[in-house]
This record gives C-alpha cells, sequence and structure tokens, in this order.
C-alpha cells in the first residue's frame, strides 16, 4: 500500500493540521469505558503538536442526525486530555465562525478538538460545502481514523481531495497490520470467524476461503453450516433458510483449498443464561430440546493443532455466547493458545467489537500482534472491499 505518512508531512511549525481520529469510544455515566481508540491516536497528536502544529481533532460521536448535546465531544475531550497528559481545548462548532476564531487564537503545539461532525449534515452526506467550510480551518490533513475509513464522509474521504492528505501513525499501524494478516501475509494463514449470523457474515467468508488456508468457523453460524450438512441442531440458534449459502461456502472452499473447520463437539443446555446447567455431546448426538452454546474442548484441541502449523491468524467473531460463563469456555481456551503461539511467532491480528471484548475478557488482548480499533472497518475490509478512506489516502485497502 502506497500512501504519504507523517514521515512525508515535512516541517509543521506553525502549521494548522486538521487529524480525523476515531473519538467515538463507549461511555457510561460521562465516563470513557475504554479508552483504546484515545490511546491508539495519541502519538500522531503528541508527534504533531511536538512539532510545533497548530493540532485540530475531527471526530464523529455517536450517531446524531443534527445537534444533540448529549453527543457532545466535550466529554471525550476531557478523558483525551487526560490519556494524552497536556491540555486539550475544545471548540464549540466544527466549522464558522465559532470554530474559525477559535482556530485563530490557537498558538503552536496547541490542540483543541472541535466539536462532533455528525451535528451538521454535510458530515454523512460528504457535502461538498461542509468539505470546504473544514477545509478552510486547516492546512494539511492527517487521517488516523482506520475504523472510520469505511465511511465516505466529509472527514472521512472529502478533505483528502481538498488538503495535502496524510496517514497518521494509528492509521499506518492498522493498515500495515492487515497487510500482514490478509494482504501479503505468510502462510499457512488461519481465519477464526465467529458470531451469530452467515448471513451478516457472508460476504467475510466469501472471500476468505479464497484467502486464507483454514477457516475455522464458530459461534451460532457454525450451527447454520452443521444443518446444512444434515445434522439436527435442536433448539440452536440457526439460519435454516441459509443452508444452501452455506454449503456454497463450502463448495468454493474445496474449490480454492481451503480447509473449513467445523466442530466436532459442543457444549449443549436447555436455557441460555449464565450458569445454565450443560454438557459436552458430539454434534451428531445434540438433543432435539438443547441449544449450542459454545464449542467443545475437542474441537478447540483440534483447532489449536491446526493454529501450531500457521504462520498467520486473522480473527473474527467470538467461538460461543463468550459473554455468558460457561460459555466462554472455547473462545477464553482458543484465545490463549493463539497468545502462546504468538509468543513463538504467530503473525495474530484480531478485530471487531465483540472479539477484543472476548480477547480482553481471556486477558489475553495484549499477547496478539495486532488488536484493530475498528468494527465496521475492520469487518468490512475482511470482506476484500476498497475503503473509500483508504483509497482517497492514494492507498489500496
Ligand atoms: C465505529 O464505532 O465503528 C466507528 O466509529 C464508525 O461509527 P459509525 O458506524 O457510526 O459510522
Amino acid at each position: 500500500m502506497v500512501f504519504k505518512t507523517l514521515d512525508d508531512i515535512g516541517d509543521v511549525h506553525g502549521k494548522r493540521v486538521l487529524v480525523r481520529s476515531d473519538l467515538n469510544v463507549p461511555m457510561e455515566g460521562g465516563v470513557v469505558g475504554d479508552a483504546s481508540r484515545l490511546r491508539a491516536t495519541v502519538p500522531t497528536i503528541a508527534e504533531l503538536a511536538d512539532g510545533g502544529a497548530i493540532v485540530l481533532i475531527l471526530s464523529h460521536f455517536g450517531r446524531p442526525k443534527g445537534v444533540d448535546a448529549s453527543l457532545s465531544l466535550r466529554p471525550v475531550a476531557v478523558a483525551l486530555a487526560d490519556v494524552l497528559g497536556r491540555p486539550v481545548g475544545f471548540v464549540t462548532d466544527c466549522v464558522g465562525p465559532i470554530a474559525e476564531a477559535a482556530v485563530a487564537a490557537m498558538h503552536p503545539g496547541d490542540i483543541a478538538v472541535l466539536e462532533n461532525l455528525r451535528f451538521h449534515l454535510g458530515e454523512e452526506a460528504n457535502d461538498p460545502d461542509f468539505v470546504a467550510s473544514l477545509a478552510k480551518l486547516g492546512e494539511l490533513y492527517v487521517d488516523d481514523s482506520f475504523s472510520t475509513a469505511h465511511r465516505a464522509h466529509a472527514s472521512t474521504e472529502g478533505l483528502a481531495h481538498v488538503l495535502p492528505a496524510f496517514a497518521g501513525r494509528e492509521m499506518g499501524a492498522e493498515l500495515n497490520a492487515l497487510d500482514k494478516a490478509l494482504g501479503h501475509p505468510v502462510h499457512p494463514v488461519a481465519a477464526v470467524v465467529g458470531g451469530s449470523k452467515v448471513s451478516s457474515k457472508l460476504d467475510v467468508l466469501l472471500h476468505l476461503v479464497t484467502k486464507v488456508n483454514h477457516l475455522m468457523i464458530g459461534g451460532a453460524m457454525a450451527n447454520t453450516f452443521l444443518a446444512a450438512r444434515g445434522i439436527n441442531v435442536g433448539k440452536s440458534l440457526c439460519e435454516h433458510d441459509m443452508a444452501a449459502t452455506a454449503l456454497d461456502v463450502l463448495a468454493r472452499a474445496e474449490a480454492a483449498n481451503c480447509t473449513v473447520h467445523l466442530p466436532y463437539d459442543v457444549v449443549v443446555a436447555t436455557e441460555f443464561k449464565a450458569g445454565a446447567a450443560n454438557r459436552t455431546v458430539n454434534v451428531h448426538e445434540i438433543p432435539a430440546d438443547a441449544m449450542v452454546l459454545d464449542l467443545g474442548p475437542a474441537a478447540v484441541e483440534m483447532l489449536g493443532d491446526v493454529l501450531k502449523t500457521c504462520k498467520t491468524l486473522v480473527w473474527n467473531g467470538p467461538l460461543g455466547a463468550f459473554e455468558i460463563e460457561p460459555f466462554d469456555r472455547a473462545t477464553v481456551a482458543l484465545a490463549r493458545i493463539a497468545a502462546a503461539l504468538t509468543a513463538e511467532g504467530l503473525v495474530s491480528v484480531a478485530g471487531g467489537g465483540d472479539t477484543v471484548a472476548a480477547l480482553n475478557h481471556a486477558g489475553v488482548a495484549d499477547g496478539f500482534t495486532f488488536v484493530s480499533n475498528a468494527g465496521g472497518a475492520f469487518l468490512e475490509w475482511m470482506e476484500g472491499k476498497a475503503l473509500p478512506g483508504i483509497v482517497a489516502l492514494g492507498g489500496d485497502a
């Protein structure tokens, strides 16, 4: 992938730099629940401010359709200052006279967060007038938000066409990791895909079978594959109407020499609740009144053995109902195996909200080579789609 980075930006002293970060973080009672995205963009902000730039941070927060005071970025700016360890100003509008006056009063090295971009409908519409209003505030544009690169919005795509554009450090780190995982990986490559629905990850599955040597399917979507093969999955979550699609995925995998791994054994229960009575059964013995809530230990052991033969792993989606104990066991066990193999040289890249939560739950997020901060963008990248934010920077992801 060829695109300009901060290494190419030159002397930024006294220059006004618009930095597109993703400050769309979970907030609970005014407190940031997970500051990963704030930490991720700190190197770019600090580097620019240290170079004497006037750093203007742009972001959306939530999905407002116009002004919504409950979705102001003000408390996030406070949290960013904490993480950054230096003052961060806040500007109550991201365009227009208020923003222009605030920017004119800033000095080299100053940092400010501008109010939620989505308070203006022009952001999502990628409206050229809104792009021009944003561009007026800065001289350079740095995109540090891979997690919004799937959006063709004014701040994620439009600005790259009207100002000199560069990828920030977080954007660069994401793209490099994703390139190592699927773009130009060392083979053999394994992909773990979990989650509840084949229908929501069909494009991911179809793309992966052409890219990886081993496709490991878990979560409720594995039930759909088992059912398509004629296995009775009892009362499990299962998309019976996707049977033909599942068989098509399996046929395409075979044609592409990709081995699909479905579970041998599964953990079943008759109730979906924490601590529910459960047992492990062979997939051919799933009781009619039970539902599959996790992969079994034999399945995990087999997946671990396959992983030992692989050089690269990309992971999206939990293997079972990991948020409810004890149905987190397979996800935790395989995540720990992957982390141990990473210490021995496996390149392991994971992404997607649930996946990151599952790796944190297993206590191994730090044991992976790279954990993406992206949700939707990670999924679209796994589908092999061109992401507008990357294309606009001149890259090809
Ligand atoms: C995310 O949380 O995945 C990004 O911030 C994008 O948010 P969006 O789905 O509201 O565009």
